[in-house]
């Protein structure tokens, strides 16, 4: 189904009547393992997606599913604890749902972070790689039907989805803290199956140096409704067929919080500089 664009405002009216006046500018959208972040968000308001009107829930394991507004690194945040994937079952529309909303509630910045397989032998498991654009083949897109035009153009320009200046804060950040950065492309498979090998090669023929399930569906709806967007990958694992052994869920987990604490001190330390 189609959204239209009352129930957007709708739903951005509900949270304003929950945010008594506060207005985020900067929405983060937390991935596996980062969701603690959402617990540091001082003076928080913190609401459920469930209560939102027309949102959808996450299901995903490790996404709470709520929205927590309030102040992190200094700035105005309204933090996703929990995405929504495609692979839940949900439609690309519902997938980037929530990122029109926070616009229209006058967010401008985006934060995306999430879990990855890195397609590069030379790199390694637990490496963060800074998203400096993507791939989104074959699927449809979040912007099919109707144009909106109160967000965006019907053919939005794609040629600087994650802004440059947030890039530099980014690399900037990294230097302050020490920590390697790898820079690549992020390319988006559906999901919920980890790719085969043969996809995997495919990608990197095209250019991926990382593969991911979440991410692209919300950089294109906030690129179409003009946000400044900032991606980070953890690379949980090696990609199918990258090394001779299988891939599971849990070494996704485990990678993941094993290295929550420099992914989310780069995100902070990148927030203050937004
Ligand atoms: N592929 C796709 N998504 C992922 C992976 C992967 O290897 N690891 C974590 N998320």
């Amino acid at each position: 189904m189609d959204y239209v664009f009352s129930q957007y405002q709708e739903s951005a009216d509900y949270l304003r009547s929950r945010l008594n006046g506060f207005t985020p500018d900067i929405v983060m959208v937390l991935g596996s393992g980062l969701g603690f972040l959402g617990d540091k968000v001082e003076d928080p308001t913190v609401i459920p997606y469930g209560d939102i009107p027309h949102f959808k829930v996450s299901t995903a394991p490790g996404h709470k599913g709520q929205l927590v507004c309030g102040t992190l690194s200094g700035k105005k945040v309204a933090v996703m604890q929990g995405r929504m994937h495609h692979y839940e079952g949900y439609s690309y529309q519902d997938v980037s749902y929530a990122v029109r909303v926070l616009r229209l509630l006058g967010c401008t910045k985006l934060i995306l972070t999430n879990a990855a397989g890195c397609v590069r032998k030379e790199w390694d498991v637990g490496d963060i790689m800074l998203i400096t654009d993507h791939i989104k083949f074959f699927m449809e897109s979040p912007l099919r039907g109707e144009n909106l035009s109160e967000f965006g153009p019907r053919f939005p320009d794609m040629s600087h989805v994650y802004t440059p200046r947030l890039q530099d804060a980014a690399r900037e950040s990294a230097k302050e803290l020490g920590l390697t950065l790898r820079e690549g492309v992020y390319c988006y498979f559906p999901g919920p199956q980890f790719e085969t090998p043969a996809e995997v090669r495919a990608a990197r023929v095209l250019g991926g140096d990382a593969c991911g399930m979440s991410t692209a569906p919300e950089a294109i709806a906030a690129a179409h409704a003009g946000m400044e967007i900032l991606g980070f990958s953890m690379l949980t694992n090696m990609c199918a067929g990258i090394l001779d052994q299988p891939l599971s869920g849990e070494e996704v987990n485990e990678t993941a919080e094993a290295r929550k604490g420099p992914f989310s001190e780069l995100v902070l330390k990148t927030l203050e500089k937004m």
